[in-house]
């Protein structure tokens, strides 16, 4: 999709046009109302006058034009409530409902969008890479993929004080929303082929793309290493594991890196603590964290973001089998403590203990990782954000912000020293699931990550909930891409000026 800024309005009837309102805003007051036919301006009217359309938050008419194009109107609802999360839904709304109309082409108003105390920039940004990921279907199994309706352009008629800002908005929101979209074509390719090899390639391809390093280590390797628990978690399944290390060097030499960290279980099926009936279905996404990482490690390349950013992914795929990790055993970890496995299926954890110890050799100034993590998050928070983790107040709310301005909501759980107990082994040094598990699940997910952080300021994202599009985002079912905006501008607002 194209989307740029523009200062000079059309006034042929073939463009289509959005007519964003607010509630109780007069009709003739938009700034696209003159443009229109006299015709066109009278049904309008009539739209306003019968109450057929009265601008509350969600509604979209279409109306005809005298040409081939489209007139939409939208309603923004009460202008006391306007703010970039309502931004974000209707930019993508707006991409939806042309999807679905077929149109091509699209004229939008900037001066509708403007929300108070956001920078032209940053809401250029917003409507952009949401329209992006409005405009993305996951169409690679499809005979006919030509089939799928997609916009093709966008037009944002800007001011000429506000140009250059929406323009350079617009470019960083085109990155960022196609990287999105990148992890989630990642994450919908389905299990069966989507193998921890294949998880590798894929950000080979991407470092190549982007020219950032990328190296994979293959079990041989890893053995070398003394990665026991990937190893050990690996060991269940006829695909071997791969650890996948992605380097971006943008910044000083002398500047320590951040380090991004991401689950990479291509699938889980539990292991031989299997997972019950419909508990599976969705457990080809279950390597989310880690193509959030990719996409992140790639859009900051294409960003050329004055950073040093380090990308980790353990990629292994959890399965029952003759040859699989048993409750019970005790993994030997890179750090050298022992894990007690008191249940396969809390096996992301395990995956990342190693790729926590590795993430030490970069000196990290800040460590994230990213992971579909616990169910109990999801019952915790429910889909709408993120669990956030983290021994650091300051990081915290850093990641708060960064989650609200982003568009990737984060909200903290507790770690107190008093939940450190949940996760003491009884044979080994550590165990894998909580003590009182599943209360405090997520929690206890944190702690036992805790356990094998070194020096480097630390916050952990339990993104389960969010790894789904829901009704209601105007987004196409399937993976949504979560984390990728985040670790993004947590990049850019560290680094970048
Ligand atoms: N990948 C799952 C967590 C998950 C569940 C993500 C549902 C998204 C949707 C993870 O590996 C897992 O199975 N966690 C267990 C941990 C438990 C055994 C301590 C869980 O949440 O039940
Ligand atoms: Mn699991
Ligand atoms: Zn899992």
């Amino acid at each position: 999709m194209k989307i740029s800024a523009i200062t000079k309005l059309s006034r042929k009837a073939s463009d289509s046009l959005v007519l964003a309102y607010f509630a109780k805003e007069k009709f003739s007051s938009h700034l696209f109302f003159k443009l229109l036919k006299n015709s066109e301006k009278r049904l309008v009217e009539q739209y306003f006058k019968n109450n057929n359309f009265s601008a509350k938050q969600n509604e979209v008419k279409v109306l005809p034009r005298v040409g081939q194009g489209k007139i939409l109107l939208v309603g923004l609802g009460e202008r006391a409530k306007w703010n970039l999360r309502r931004a974000v839904l209707v930019a993508r709304q707006i991409v939806v409902v042309a999807k679905a109309e077929k149109i091509l082409q699209l004229s939008l108003p900037f001066d509708n969008f403007v929300v108070v105390g956001v920078t032209d920039e940053r809401l250029g940004q917003t409507v952009a890479e949401n329209a992006v990921m409005a405009n993305y279907e996951f169409t690679q199994y499809r005979t006919k993929p030509e089939k799928v309706f997609s916009v093709s352009s966008i037009n944002f008629f800007t001011l000429a004080k506000s140009y250059q800002a929406v323009q350079k908005g617009i470019e960083v929101g085109l990155i960022m929303g196609e990287q999105v979209n990148l992890a989630r074509d990642l994450g919908n390719i389905p299990g069966g082929e989507m193998t921890p090899k294949l998880l590798a390639e894929k950000a080979r391809q991407a470092g190549k793309q982007n020219k950032f390093k990328v190296r994979i280590l293959d079990v041989t390797e890893m053995k070398r290493l003394k990665m026991g628990a990937i190893i050990g978690v690996a060991k269940g399944s006829a695909e071997q594991p791969r650890f996948i290390i992605m380097e971006y060097n943008g910044g000083k030499k002398s500047q320590r890196p951040l380090v991004f960290v991401g689950k990479g279980v291509t699938f889980d099926t539990g292991g031989l603590n299997l997972k019950p009936g419909k508990n599976m279905n969705d457990m080809h996404l279950d390597m989310l964290g880690g193509a959030a990482v990719i996409a992140a490690l790639s859009a900051i390349a294409k960003l050329k973001l004055p950073a040093n950013v380090v990308g980790l992914v353990p990629a292994v795929e959890n399965m029952p089998g003759n040859a699989g990790y048993r409750p019970g055993d005790l993994l030997r970890s890179m750090s050298g403590k022992t894990i007690e496995i008191q249940n396969t299926d809390a096996e992301g954890r395990v995956i990342l203990a190693d790729a926590l110890t590795y993430a030490e050799r970069f000196n990290p100034e800040v460590v994230l990782d990213i992971a579909t993590l616990t169910g109990a998050c999801m019952v915790a928070l429910g889909l709408q954000a993120s669990g956030l983790m983290t021994t650091s107040s300051s990081l915290q709310a850093e990641l708060m912000a960064v989650g609200e301005s982003s568009g990737d909501y984060v909200w903290p759980l507790p770690m107190w020293e008093e939940y450190e107990d949940e996760v003491k082994g009884t044979f080994g040094d550590v165990q894998n699931d909580g003590k009182n598990s599943p209360y405090g699940g997520a929690i206890a997910g944190a702690m036992f990550l805790k356990q094998f952080v070194g020096k480097a300021l630390w916050a952990h994202l339990d993104i389960a909930g969010p790894m789904k599009t829901f009704d209601g985002q105007f987004l196409a079912k399937g993976a949504s891409g979560v984390g990728v905006r985040l670790l993004v501008e947590f990049a850019r607002k560290k680094f970048d000026k």
